[in-house]
């Protein structure tokens, strides 16, 4: 794409996209779109943005809206980002719902990119199971899921190379957890068999379908959307989660302004939600 996008193919690929996705493009994002999109319309044969959007509004061509929603999505994630959500998990929630429950937890990862976030969450969950025999006998269960279909197909592979894995994760873990496939590390079955990969879009009027929760890990993907399509996914959550769940976000995300159905708990350097019984 050589061209320059207009102003007015710039306005009807933003509305186009936080349709889709959510995701609310600034002002100035000109470069990005060119830079994400070049070369599948390259490949399509697709000249401008204009053509592009007027394609997607006559959905002429299967399979391009997602193609789209796949490139413009940012998916940089690595393993126990931030680490005090995994504190706060080990500390804090673990040892509350340890016994309690009678059933198997049940954990989302609402927007898990490569896996690297469920597979930190199934890491840990294995350490602690180790420390605490007898804990939590009744089992866990990961949902991961991604708006983005290329996401969920390597996050489900679980196949990392070496300098993925370096990003977060200590060797004793990449040991433990992982065995070397040809110039590639592959996650163990023990912290693959209870994660359960799918695609889902967070744009959605409700999530029935999903199940309830205990917890929902949604970090690092709020910043995208505009202040309405954020107060309806934090709805969406209070309605997913069991009484007196958690909800994690990420370090530069919060609940202020959008509902008031959570305290915050501060706790092992970190923040997380918790929503109030009724
Ligand atoms: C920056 S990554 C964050 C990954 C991980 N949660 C973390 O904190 O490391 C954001 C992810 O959100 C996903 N995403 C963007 N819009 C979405 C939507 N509408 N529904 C579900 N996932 C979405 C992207 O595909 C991407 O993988």
């Amino acid at each position: 794409m050589d061209q320059s996008i207009s102003a007015q193919e710039y306005h009807d690929f933003r509305a186009f996209l936080e349709s889709a996705c959510g995701i609310a493009l600034g002002d100035n994002k000109h470069y990005l779109v060119k830079s994400r999109l070049g070369r599948l319309m390259a490949e399509s044969g697709i000249p401008s943005i204009g053509d592009l959007v007027d394609q997607l509004r006559r959905n002429s061509r299967p399979g391009l809206r997602e193609q789209v929603v796949d490139a413009m999505t940012t998916n940089e994630t690595l393993w126990f980002r931030d680490n005090a959500p995994f504190d706060i998990l080990k500390h804090h929630i673990l040892p509350e719902l340890c016994g309690k429950r009678m059933r198997p937890i049940r954990i989302w990862s609402a927007a898990c990119s490569s896996g690297q976030e469920p597979y930190s969450i199934s890491m840990m969950i294995q350490e602690y199971q180790g420390s605490n025999p007898g804990c939590l006998a009744a089992g866990t269960q990961i949902i991961a899921t991604d708006i983005s279909p290329t996401m969920v197909k390597e996050a489900r592979a679980g196949l990392y190379e070496s300098a993925a894995l370096a990003r977060g994760l200590s060797d004793e873990r990449k040991r433990r957890f992982f065995t070397k496939k040809g110039d590639q590390w592959e996650t163990k079955d023990e912290i693959r068999k209870r994660i359960t990969f799918s695609e889902m879009n967070l744009i959605k009027k409700d999530y029935h379908g999903i199940g309830k929760f205990d917890v929902i890990f949604c970090r690092n993907v709020l910043i995208y959307f505009s202040c309405d399509v954020k107060r309806n996914i934090i709805s969406n959550f209070s309605k997913a989660l069991e009484p007196g769940g958690y909800l994690f976000l990420g370090a530069s995300e919060s609940i202020s302004g959008y509902s008031d159905l959570f305290e915050m708990v501060r706790c092992h350097g970190g923040i997380v939600y918790r929503l109030i019984d009724k």
